[in-house]
Formats: C-alpha cells, sequence, structure tokens
C-alpha cells in the first residue's frame, strides 16, 4: 500500500504534494519522493524514511514548478532505498510514473524490454510502467500536438499489458499542462478545484483545498489540466462523473471515515486476503507460485521439520500454521514463543526450517530466535509485513504479506495476511514435496481464492456484535474456547479483548476447560466459544453445555443456519460456513469486533492501548 498524489494548477505545487503526503503518509512511510515539473524541466527529490526526511531536502534544496507527482512508498518490491522511492522516470527521462499497487508481470515484462535494450535502475515493479509507456511512445521529440496523442495511446498501449493492480500518477516532461490517472483494483480520486485539480489515493491528502471528489471505478482513466478533467472508462469511452461533496474532517478522512484505525483495518480484510494471494495461486496448474522462497525442490523435499518462532499475535498465527502443516503434509512442527526459543538452548534437527512469523520484521526476540536458528546453521524463512525490515533482511528468504501499514497497535489485518501467507506456504511444500494430491491442492487454492468473498460476508455480523458488546461490557473476565484451528484463534480473541479493553481473559483449548478453568466459571464468567462445524463441533457443544449448567453465559461463534448452537448458547454470532482449514480467517473478524466495541464502550484508548508498543524492539 502506498500513498500518491498529483497536482496541476496555478500554484507552487510543492508544498502542496508535501502537505498532501502527509496526510497520507498511513498509507507507507517507508520513503518518498516528489517530482515537479516547469517550464526548466523536471525535478526530483527523493528520500529513505519518514516524510521528515524529504521536507529536511526539499528545503535545502527547493523546487519549483505549477504540476507535479507525489508519492509515500510501502513497499511491496525492492527494499526502501532512495533509488526504489518514486517517482520512477523511464529510460528516455520523460515519463515520469507514481504508483499504488503491484504489477504482477512486472518481470516478464521488465524481461521483454530488457531484450530491447531499455534501461532499468531499480528493483520496483514501477519501473516496468514507465519504461513500458516510454517503449510505445518511442518519438519523445515529436511536436507538442500529436505528442500528446501519442502519449496517450502508450499509456493506453502500456497498461493493456499489465497484469496486477494499480492507481497511477503519469506524467510526461514536455507535456506541462498534462496529468494522467489510472486506477485497477486500487484507490484514486480525482479532486477538482478552481483553476487546479488534483490526484490523490485517499481524500485527506486533498481535503484543504477541496471538498468535490470524484471517486474513480475500476478501469478508469483521468486526464487533468489546470481548468479541465476529461474522463474515460475501462473501455476507453469518455463518461461524464458527478463529484461527490465531502463532508468528514480530515482526521475522520485519514481514517475514512471509521472511528479508529482498528476498525478501518479489521474492514480492509478482505483486500489484505486479496492483495496477499495476488500472483501466488495458479488454480489451471495446481500450484502456488512463491519464487521468494529459496530452497531447492531437494532442500523442500528433505526438510525434516518445521520450526515455528514468533511473539504475541504472530505466535497465534505460526500455531495454526503448524496444524495445517501437520495435518495436510505431515512434517512434524513446533510452535515456540521466540523469547522461549532464545534462551533455553532448543535442539533442532539438521535441515529444519525455521520460520520467523512477524508483522514488523523487528521483533527483538523473533529476530534474536531466527539469528540463534542461522547460527546453528539452519535454513530460515521470514513471513513479515514490513519489506526491508530486519527479518525480512537477513531471513534466507521472506514471503511477505501485503497487508500495507497496521496503524492500530492491536493486531487485526496483519493477523489475516499471515494466516494467508501460512496457508500459501502449506500449499507450496505440499505441491513441491508431493505431500498433496493435485486435485485437493486444486480445491483448496479455489476454497483460497474464495476467501476474500467470505471474509466481506463475515463481517456482516458486526450490528450483533455490537448488542452483544453493549451487553457484556462491563463483566470483568472473559473466558475463550476453541478446538483445533480454532483453539490459537481463542487465544487470539482473548488477547485482542485484553490489549485493547483491559479485560482480563484467557484462550484456551476447549479439552482443556475440565483441567482447571472450570473452576472459574459461574454467572460473572462469560465465556466465547468457537463452534463453527468441523470433526470437533460437537465436542465444543458439549463444553457449551458444560459452561450452560454452571451459570455462564455463553457466546457462540457459529455458523449461519445452525440452530442447535441457538438452543445451547445465551447468544449466537453467526458467520458463514467455510471450508474448516479455512474457519481461523472467520472465526476471528467476529471476536476482533467483540474486543474492539467493548473497548469502545468502555471508552479506552483503542488504537494506542496504554503499555503497549506496535514494535516491540526491546525485550
Ligand atoms: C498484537 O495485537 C500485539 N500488539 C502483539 O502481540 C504483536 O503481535 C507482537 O508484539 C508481535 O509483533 P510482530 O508481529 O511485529 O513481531
Amino acid at each position: 500500500m502506498c500513498g500518491i498524489l498529483g497536482y496541476i494548477g496555478e500554484k507552487q505545487a510543492t508544498q502542496i504534494l508535501v502537505d498532501g503526503l502527509r496526510r497520507l503518509e498511513y498509507r507507507g512511510y517507508d520513503s518518498s519522493g516528489v517530482a515537479v515539473l516547469s517550464r526548466n524541466g523536471l525535478q526530483i527529490r527523493r528520500a529513505v524514511g519518514k516524510l521528515a526526511k524529504l521536507e529536511s531536502l526539499i528545503t535545502h534544496s527547493p523546487l519549483q514548478g505549477h504540476m507535479g507527482l507525489g508519492h509515500t512508498r510501502w513497499a511491496t518490491h525492492g527494499a526502501p532505498s532512495e533509488v526504489n522511492a518514486h517517482p520512477h522516470i523511464d529510460s528516455t527521462g520523460c515519463i515520469v510514473v507514481v504508483h499504488n499497487g503491484i504489477i504482477e508481470n512486472y518481470q516478464i515484462l521488465k524481461e521483454k524490454l530488457l531484450k530491447r535494450r531499455v534501461q532499468f535502475k531499480s528493483d520496483t515493479d514501477t519501473e516496468v510502467v514507465a519504461n513500458l509507456i516510454g517503449y510505445y511512445l518511442k518519438d519523445g521529440k515529436s511536436d507538442p500536438k500529436s505528442l500528446k496523442k501519442n502519449f496517450l495511446t502508450a499509456v493506453k498501449k502500456a497498461l493493456k499489458d499489465i497484469r496486477g493492480t494499480y492507481a497511477l500518477g503519469i506524467i510526461h516532461t514536455k507535456l506541462p499542462g498534462l496529468l494522467v490517472g489510472a486506477r485497477r483494483d486500487c484507490p484514486l480520486i480525482v479532486g477538482l478545484g478552481e483553476g487546479e485539480n488534483f490526484l490523490a489515493s485517499d481524500v485527506p491528502a486533498i481535503l484543504s483545498h477541496t471538498r468535490d471528489v470524484v471517486f474513480l471505478q475500476e478501469g478508469d482513466m483521468a486526464i487533468l489540466s489546470p481548468n479541465k478533467v476529461e474522463f474515460f472508462d475501462d473501455r476507453g469511452r469518455p463518461v461524464a462523473k458527478k463529484p461527490t461533496k465531502i463532508t468528514w474532517d480530515p482526521i475522520q478522512a485519514e481514517k475514512a471515515g471509521y472511528t479508529h484505525f482498528m476498525l478501518k483495518e479489521i474492514h480492509e480484510q478482505s483486500r489484505v486476503v486479496e492483495d496477499t494471494l495476488l500472483g501466488r495461486l495458479n488454480g489451471k496448474k495446481g500450484t502456488v507460485d512463491l519464487p521468494e522462497i529459496r530452497l531447492t525442490p531437494k532442500e523442500v523435499a528433505q526438510i525434516p521439520g518445521v520450526r515455528f518462532v514468533a511473539c504475541g499475535t504472530s505466535w497465534h498465527a505460526a500455531l495454526v500454521g503448524s496444524y495445517l502443516i501437520e495435518k495436510y503434509l505431515k512434517i512434524p512442527c513446533q510452535v515456540e514463543i521466540a523469547s522461549e526459543f532464545r534462551y533455553r538452548s532448543p535442539v533442532l534437527a539438521p535441515g529444519t526450517l525455521v520460520v520467523a512469523v512477524s508483522q514488523s520484521g523487528e521483533t527483538a526476540d523473533t529476530l534474536a530466535a531466527m539469528r540463534l536458528a542461522k547460527k546453528m546453521g539452519l535454513k530460515t524463512l521470514g513471513i513479515a509485513n514490513v519489506v526491508g525490515s530486519t527479518i525480512t533482511r537477513e531471513a534466507d528468504s521472506n514471503i511477505l504479506t501485503h497487508c500495507g501499514p497496521e496503524i492500530g497497535v492491536a493486531s487485526t489485518k496483519a493477523f489475516m495476511g499471515q494466516l494467508v501467507a501460512l496457508h500459501l506456504l502449506m500449499l507450496y511444500l505440499g505441491s513441491v514435496r508431493g505431500d498433496l494430491p493435485k486435485p485437493k491442492i486444486k480445491e483448496m487454492i479455489r476454497s483460497l481464492s474464495h476467501l476474500s468473498t467470505w471474509v466481506t460476508d463475515a463481517i456482516k455480523c458486526e450490528k450483533e456484535v455490537i448488542k452483544i458488546a453493549e451487553a457484556y461490557c462491563r463483566r470483568t473476565n472473559f473466558l475463550y474456547l476453541g478446538r483445533n484451528y480454532n483453539y490459537p484463534i481463542a487465544m487470539e480473541g482473548a488477547l485482542k479483548l485484553k490489549e485493547i479493553s483491559y479485560i482480563h481473559a484467557e484462550g484456551y483449548p476447549a479439552g482443556e476447560m475440565k483441567h482447571g478453568p472450570i473452576a472459574l466459571i459461574d454467572e460473572n464468567m462469560p465465556i466465547v466459544a468457537i463452534a463453527s462445524k468441523s470433526h470437533v463441533y460437537e465436542k465444543i457443544l458439549s463444553n457449551i453445555e458444560e459452561a450452560r449448567s454452571r451459570g455462564a453465559n455463553v457466546i457462540a461463534v457459529a455458523n449461519r443456519g445452525d440452530k442447535l448452537v441457538k438452543q445451547k448458547a445465551s447468544d449466537v454470532i453467526y458467520v458463514p460456513m467455510v471450508p474448516d482449514e479455512l474457519s481461523p480467517m472467520i472465526n476471528v473478524i467476529p471476536l476482533q469486533l467483540l474486543a474492539y466495541y467493548i473497548a469502545v464502550r468502555r471508552g479506552c484508548d483503542v488504537d494506542q492501548p496504554r503499555n503497549l508498543a506496535k514494535s516491540v524492539t526491546v525485550e
């Protein structure tokens, strides 16, 4: 996830771009850049790190001009570095591009262009877009009239070749009155002003200049000049667009109208599923494409076991991953709390794959555990969200989750991304080793392809959750129960509640209830039981009965249409029925929402809970 911005008008562009980027920094902040065009030509400034770095660069070396592009980056391809920071320019020096999204087929396109002697400077997928347009344009020196037409044709041709997702801002250095925007599966808006127009990833970036906004649709293209904007649909036909009047205040706008980042991030999970799967599933062949795993097929075949190291929410995700791998691949797995692993002299068989799971890629204990494994001569794999983080730099291979920056301290969408990545890992190992029959892999790929729709469907339980949160928000203890894949989800639900509402909560394997926690159960201890349909469904129903008979109120998470659970639990939150191995991704949603609404009801600081830090870089 990145933020893009474009300005064309009468004012100086630089300050407008920098101010707008500040409002888009929540979308990514590992590097940023601006390109400003004037009669004297193009000027570019790029800096690694937060926007403040770019600002100080501009203070020392200002740029002048009345149109330009800005970008704040969340790296997906290529480490955060100045050369990988946007804007990117093609090898002719005429085409300037900022991009949010992922060009899925960039490698193939890049190879084609390299064969035609087109030169590349960065490791990004975006540079391919600039070079492709430049390549199609070929004649960058034609007279201004035909240049405009040729440029627009080249843009359209390039967009046809691209597979993947994009929101793009594009300029040609010889066409100072023209700014092009295009989108597919990434947000892009056009802001309409007086003698000036704007292009942006999101409303907050331009809200101080205009409240008249056009939300571009899939495949739309917009051509902006200072006094006019022309819109074209996905088939290139001119279309008229009616602007929407934005009434949000700037802070609300940054959260896209949500009251907290956490709620926004919960609602982003369907998009996270799509982005993390993007370009990785090959349903026809029945394969999972993870070229980033740098293990030979022989090494994969000889893996004697997998050892996961992680902390907190990431540890819960790893636990789900281990259940999947043991069930489907029969490879022995162990999941370790990283801080224990690093200090307890662990013994690992040679060839064991050590998988470090971490949203931030910076958690001190996870990093130390991974380093210890490397010292033992073992191969390491990072599953991380932040590109360029220490874990992604030091691991032998990485699977990146494409969640975008997670701002809420309590992890939600990053957990979803981790679950998806672990699923991909299981399928990848299974297909390379031949542990899973092809038809089974194809069936699981089909299910995964449907996951984002199920996630969207699951969020519909929100209204019911709000009512339940209202009823239970004054309780002081909760017990969460789950079995099999949903035991880690019970722990995750309890952790969410503890973190943001400061209510004591325990997550337990339901079968362990009788071995101790049952002593705590009375009418003051609500039980949250995950009771989706699976081979352990009846077992969990029995646990619900046992809790009810001791006076507890039971909130069950169950599949739509399940009437039996309604007779047994005090409250039921219904979610869609999905294949059992995907149920963690669905069942966690009501638990995230429950924690969220209870915390809000108690007046807690949801996005920045007391004593917690987003990234725990000390032990
Ligand atoms: C999650 O809600 C927590 N804030 C916390 O448990 C977190 O998952 C843990 O600190 C690990 O962080 P990481 O994924 O960045 O390594």
